[in-house]
């Protein structure tokens, strides 16, 4: 006969149990989380970016820029006690400064923030049209769309970014505003000239030169500041001191809005002191989806980038990317068949929110991801042609920069910010020392016909008083299947914003790869139109371009221009990601494609 099992051992082992399962289950293993490992990917041998440099790693706080000099306001403005907002203010108006071809206050753009508390907001600064647009403004007496909508005084929307950046501080900020605008006071004093500035200026010197103000700030003397030069604005440094003293009044109501209407009447343009008194920037409900687990917040329309997103990660996700292997035939033909028909979407449905009715919920929607994926074909691409809007039956129903920042408590902002093309519209405000931005070409200035990134867009975006125009600006937060913030991730590029955001999110969440990987792997594009599969110059090897032909798809690689160029050309995008680490820290890199730097404290 057994003995008896002593009783004690036996409780001991029950509360032992009972204790293990209290315990919550142990997180599930994420994607990145071990920075060393080497996924089984590598980069074609012509692409000049290596999947090996060490991420930027910090424990305290991280921002990531295209410009070091602004990274650097980022980071003593934590290093002062701000939080992440504080940071990302101050660092919007730094690149205003010391990168003049995206960074703005004469623009406008979108800044998601998740507080540690795990809430997140979505706040939209987009230009509108000025109240005098009318839906025909940009063509000429044949009807034919002119460059009205790209260069010169029409060209510019209302700027939101003065009144964005004061909005988001205002409601997150923990300085004093005076604190987070003096940086970049400091820097429109005078910055030393970088290779990178100079390079940008370079590209656009011509279509500067056309105007008399943007040469007298910008090109002075008639060549412009040479490299190490100490470059001073002091234009602009006074439009800040005013901003610092007064808040947005000044630029909206104030002596610099006396001078954007000077300008406006000297130069044939149509925004009034009505039309900056009327501004405002506005608290909008982000988009989030879920993916393979991980929640996507990003921004709802009048950015086209949340929704767009959803609507694409919805199609791909009934296949396995990571098994199907990172940039194979395979792969990109099922991300570039998925990008065409969310395109078609985007291109047709979205516009501003306040003035049209659109199918939001349709993009989030389980019927609407199966419907459009059943037509996609493994073995041919579908052509553009082929693929009509497909939502009609549910209506009834109802140039750019990005900067990531991170604090030590966990605070995070993701924001995107344009004046559309490098240097807007070429207009600078005399008197002001800013460029205005071009981003009313951004409407469809003839709805079907395409704007200057291709995009053919569509009635519900046509010109309006006092509308957004639609945008592709993708600031992103990512967080885990803990519901923890795990990726911030954004980018410039036009048309091509949300795919790069989101290749940037499938490198790492589908191919296990790293934060510094995801930012150097070549990137693809479709749009639906052109329809063309685009891509980085050296960025796919030909074998892979011929299987893709091989499925009926039209491929493009991008033209790399001159070759002494400072940024290597046929790129796309410019990447600032930060990565939440398990352990607390924080892992950064910013893309080499435009010279970025990401800083950590
Ligand atoms: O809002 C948009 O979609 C465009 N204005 C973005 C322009 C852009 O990214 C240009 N930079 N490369």
């Amino acid at each position: 006969m057994p003995s008896p099992r002593p009783a004690l051992p036996r409780l001991l082992l029950l509360v032992l149990l009972a204790l293990a399962a209290c315990r919550p289950d142990p997180p599930p293993p994420r994607h990145g989380d071990d920075l060393a490992e080497t996924p089984a990917v590598s980069f074609p041998a012509a692409w000049p970016y290596a999947p090996d440099p060490e991420p930027v790693r910090a424990p305290r706080g991280m921002v990531a820029t295209t410009d070091v000099l602004a990274s650097r306001v980022g980071i003593e403005v934590l290093e002062a006690g701000g939080n992440a907002i504080d940071a990302a203010v101050a660092t919007g108006l730094a690149l205003a400064v010391v990168n003049p071809e995206a960074g703005n206050l004469g623009g406008g753009g979108f800044m998601m923030v998740r507080l540690a508390d795990g809430s997140v907001h979505a706040q939209d600064h987009r230009e509108r049209a000025p109240l005098a647009a009318t839906r025909e403004m940009f063509l000429d007496a044949e009807g034919n769309v002119t460059d009205r909508s790209v260069v010169g005084h029409l060209a510019a929307g209302v700027p939101g970014t003065p009144a964005g950046l004061w909005e988001a501080h205002r409601r997150f900020g923990t300085l004093p505003w005076a604190d987070v605008v003096q940086p970049a006071i400091d820097l429109a004093n005078g910055f030393e000239v970088t290779v990178r500035y100079l390079s940008t200026l370079e590209a656009a010197r011509e279509r500067i030169a056309a105007f008399t103000e943007g040469t007298r700030v910008f090109l002075p003397g008639g060549a412009g500041p040479a490299l190490g030069d100490t470059f001073v604005q002091s234009d602009l440094a006074a439009v800040l001191a005013r901003l610092r003293d007064q808040g947005p009044d000044d630029f909206y109501r104030g002596e610099t809005a006396a001078l954007i209407a000077a300008e406006m009447e000297r130069g044939g343009g149509i925004i009034t002191l009505e039309d900056l008194d009327a501004y405002t920037a506005v608290w909008r409900d982000p988009v989030v989806f879920d993916y393979r687990g991980y929640a996507i917040h990003s921004m709802p329309p009048p950015s086209s980038g949340g929704l767009t997103m959803a609507a694409i990660a919805g199609m791909l996700e009934r296949w396995d990317l990571g098994a199907l292997g990172w940039n194979t035939p395979e792969t990109i033909h099922l991300m570039a068949e998925s990008f065409r028909r969310a395109y078609a979407d985007r291109n047709e449905y979205l516009a501003d929110p306040d003035f049209v009715e659109l199918p939001v919920q349709v993009f989030l929607s389980e019927e609407y991801a199966d419907r459009r994926a059943a037509t996609i074909q493994r073995d041919r691409a579908t052509p553009s042609r082929e693929i009509a809007p497909g939502i009609e039956a549910f209506l009834d129903e109802s140039h750019t920069t990005h900067y990531s920042v991170v604090d030590g408590d966990g605070n995070a902002v993701a924001a995107t910010t344009s004046v559309n093309s490098w240097f807007g519209s070429k207009v600078v405000v005399a008197g002001a020392g800013f460029f205005l931005n071009n981003t009313m070409d951004d409407f469809a200035a003839k709805p079907g016909t395409p704007n200057q990134f291709g995009l053919v867009q569509g009635e519900r975006n046509a010109v309006g008083p006092g509308k957004r125009m639609l945008s592709a600006m993708t600031p992103t937060i990512v967080e885990d299947a803990n519901g923890e913030l795990f990726l911030l991730t954004g980018t410039p590029g036009g048309a091509t914003i949300i795919t790069t955001v989101l290749q940037s999110i499938f490198n790492v969440v589908d191919h296990g790869m790293n934060v510094v990987q995801a930012v150097h792997a070549p990137r693809v594009h479709h749009q639906h139109l052109p329809d063309l599969v685009q891509f980085e110059f050296g960025g796919l090897e030909a074998v892979t371009v011929r299987a893709l032909e091989s499925l009926g798809h039209s491929v493009r690689e991008r033209d790399p221009g001159p070759p002494d160029a400072y940024f290597a050309g046929g790129m796309s995008g410019d990447l600032q990601m930060i990565m939440a680490m398990p352990d607390g820290s924080l892992a950064g890199w910013s893309d080499p494609r435009r010279g970025g730097r990401a800083l950590g404290r």
